[in-house]
């Protein structure tokens, strides 16, 4: 899925984020006033965010962090960190789905309003395969819109066209059962039916992890162009560096529990297959130093998973 993509051959750095980027301000003129439209608020912002669960567990403490709304280029988060360290409650407080939302302390903006609970402008794809097991593919991927009250024919028609934008074969795919599907497959048709919504933001926890890794690195590629096509904002969390660099506009290193944003780095986005790009020593070497930052957070943790 290459083939369209713009060159691009700057270096893989991992540089720290400082600030958010600037605002681009229009040509002024002296002495004359220029019309602004307000900013658009940012797509994602968590400000002091703390989610301490019913037991007293405190999972994350103190979460801020602010994605912008940049029309012109939809960003794609990539979340790492130790096993407990309050990815998916991060994911989920963004989802605003119980019992991680709502958070104890700390408010979570979506669109610069506070997150009152789930809404049709976040889509979540999970790691395990959340499709309705009573329900063919093409049942599954038109599920949301039949939902949404579009009729069967419009329905169908839309979820054929993303059965085959997901890399399924429409005659071949659409009449199965999930039973009858590879976990690729599956996470295929997981895609399907979270993208056919248009949500402004996707929301991806570990919708990898449990494939092989040709597989993953097929399914990585495919989710580059979808995201492009789909312009919609993701927060992909991972276990894997390689994934999280590769996919990533901006990678999140999470610190252990108590979750908090230990360090956001900004890694170019991909540029050739997965396959091609993960080889470059560049690379590499954020993928090495990323993994020397890790190697002690999980230390730091070692004793058990929590
Ligand atoms: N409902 C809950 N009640 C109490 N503790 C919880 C609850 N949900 C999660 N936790 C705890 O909060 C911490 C963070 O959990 P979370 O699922 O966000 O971690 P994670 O980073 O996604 O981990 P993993 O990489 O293993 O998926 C963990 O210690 C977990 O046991
Ligand atoms: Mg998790």
């Amino acid at each position: 899925m290459s083939a369209g993509r713009p060159e691009h051959t700057a270096p893989v750095t991992g540089t720290p984020v400082t600030a958010p980027p600037e605002t681009a301000s229009p040509g002024t003129m002296p002495g004359v006033p220029t019309p602004q439209a307000p900013p658009a608020p940012p797509v994602v912002r968590f400000d002091g965010v703390t989610k301490i669960y019913a037991n007293g567990y405190v999972a994350i403490k103190d979460v801020t962090f602010t994605v912008e709304d940049t029309p012109e280029k939809m960003e794609f988060v990539t979340i790492l960190g130790p096993s407990g360290s309050g990815k998916s409650t991060i994911l989920r407080l963004i989802a605003g789905l119980a019992p991680q939302f709502p958070a104890t302390r700390g408010i979570v903006h979506v669109g610069g309003r506070p997150v009152a609970g789930p809404g049709a402008d976040r889509g979540m794809v999970f790691q395990d395969y959340t499709s309705f097991d009573n329900r063919t593919v093409l049942e599954n991927v038109a599920f949301g819109l039949e939902c949404r009250g579009v009729s069967e024919e419009l329905r169908f028609e839309l979820a054929r066209d993303w059965i085959a934008k997901v890399g399924l074969d429409v005659t071949r795919d659409a009449d199965k059962y999930p039973h009858q599907l590879s976990g690729g497959m599956r996470q295929r048709v997981a895609i399907a039916r979270t993208l056919i919504l248009k949500p402004r933001i996707v929301l991806m926890d570990e919708p990898f992890g449990a494939l092989d890794p040709r597989t993953r690195l097929n399914m990585q590629d495919l989710l580059v162009s979808l995201a492009k096509e789909a312009q919609a904002t993701v927060f992909f969390v991972t276990h894997s560096i390689e994934e999280a660099v590769f996919l990533g506009d901006r990678t999140f290193i999470v610190s252990s529990a108590p979750g908090t944003i230990l360090q956001q780095l900004r890694v170019p986005p991909p540029d050739e297959p997965a396959r091609a790009m993960q080889r470059r020593p560049e690379f590499m070497e954020v993928v090495h130093s990323i993994r020397e930052t890790m190697n002690t957070l999980e230390s730091s943790t070692r004793g058990g998973d929590q």
